[in-house]
């Protein structure tokens, strides 16, 4: 299936503040150098958020995680689960057309979506409030025919049923999920032939439905204020909706350019005349952080030609101790005069937040600026890997 970018695109995407702050902390889970590698999570919230994947979504993602545009667009137009086309206001429903559910009824199903919704798969209904596809098995051959509506999962459906739930989601509910034809999760039709002594102690739902009946969230989309957004690696939970401003925050690593073979892109240096510190930056409209954020002096280049081995840093490496220049920081004394303040400052502009009190840049900036070894620094020297 030829799989390409909508005709009409919207002028901008941004994440909502929590979604962004989602998406800097899931950053944080991957080795420096590798955060490419949450792509596809970044393009799955930007759905979430927006129901489909447009070209800003796309190259928005690429450029927070400094990947030429054509690299994340790649990914989004490989997978089906990325859809490239406005879905519907209200759902987006997902019908398998594979063999279980194709011998048990799955036709009657599309021709209910091709009546009711629209004539073919990917177009809108008149109301703009639903859309429709015919997938592949989505697992639940069990429960044949089914159908997936935003988050969840519709089993067991005959074609009636399916027009009730369209007509209750088109009135504003949303239908219970799970099996739609009395049974409780996938035991055989006629009840249960083994296990019969659990079935005093069933809760109302099997667990699947429970979790969809308690979060609520089947065809909602998600701007990140939903569930508390913990990320344990970064010592404390994000507060979702902390008034960043989305396009403030991201770094735009790479505007699309590719910077070698790879398609890697590189990020760019702040403007500055070189050999002057650089005046510091303007308060951020919208960033509450901002208060609480102060700017270290920086310099233009560094001083005497000679920066140092930043990488002798722990938590440092190559991409870092780029990032780390481009801001105009280049000296250990630099860093180890950074205060709580700075260090917010420098934390909201690099991709790893959290990493530098995590891993204690300003002590061991302190230790190397005096002429000290820390542990790290000698193990890197010892083992030759920064030689
Ligand atoms: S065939 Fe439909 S879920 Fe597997």
């Amino acid at each position: 299936m030829l799989r390409r970018l909508h005709h009409e695109q919207p002028d901008a995407f941004a994440y909502t503040p929590a979604n962004l702050d989602w998406a800097r902390a899931q950053i944080t889970k991957y080795p420096e150098g590798r955060q490419a590698s949450a792509v596809i999570s970044l393009l799955w919230r930007a759905q979430e958020q927006e129901g489909w994947l447009s070209r800003p979504a796309i190259e928005y993602v690429a450029d927070m995680l400094g990947m030429a545009h054509i690299r994340a667009l790649e990914v989004a137009t490989f997978y089906f689960m990325f859809q490239l086309q406005p879905v519907g206001s209200v759902a987006h429903i997902q019908v398998c057309g594979t063999t279980s559910c194709m011998i048990c009824g799955a036709e009657d199903l599309i021709g209910i979506c091709r009546e009711r919704i629209a004539p073919e798969p990917h177009m809108l209904s008149a109301d703009g409030k639903f859309s429709w596809e015919e997938v592949e098995c989505l697992g639940a051959c069990t429960n044949a025919p089914m159908a997936q509506i935003g988050k969840d999962y519709y089993e067991d459906l005959s074609a009636a049923r399916f027009g009730e739930i369209l007509d209750e989601l088109a009135a504003g509910k949303v239908p219970v999920p799970g099996p739609q034809n009395g049974r409780y999760a996938a035991e055989a039709k006629g009840g249960l032939t083994c296990l019969t002594e659990f079935e005093s102690g069933r809760t109302q739902y099997n667990a699947s439905v429970a979790r969809a009946v308690e979060l609520g969230d089947t065809i909602k989309r998600i701007d990140g204020t939903e569930v508390p957004i913990l990320t344990p690696w970064l010592k404390q939970p994000e507060t979702p909706g902390r008034g960043v401003r989305a396009d403030a925050r991201v770094q735009d690593n790479s505007r699309g350019r590719p910077a070698d073979r790879t398609g890697a892109t590189k990020p760019e240096a702040p403007a500055s005349s070189r050999g002057q510190p650089i005046s510091k930056a303007e308060p951020k409209i919208g960033d509450e952080g901002a208060s609480e954020e102060s700017q270290p002096e920086t310099l233009s280049a560094p001083r005497g030609g000679k920066p140092d081995d930043l990488k002798l840093l722990k938590g440092v490496g190559p991409k870092l101790e780029e990032m780390l220049n481009d801001l105009g920081f280049y000296h250990y004394d630099q860093i180890a005069a950074w205060t709580p303040a700075q260090i917010a400052w420098v934390d909201s502009r690099l991709t790893f937040k959290g990493r530098i009190e995590r891993d204690g840049w300003v002590e061991q900036a302190a230790s190397l600026a005096a002429g000290e070894e820390t542990e790290f620094s000698r193990r890197a020297k010892d083992d030759g890997i920064y030689d």
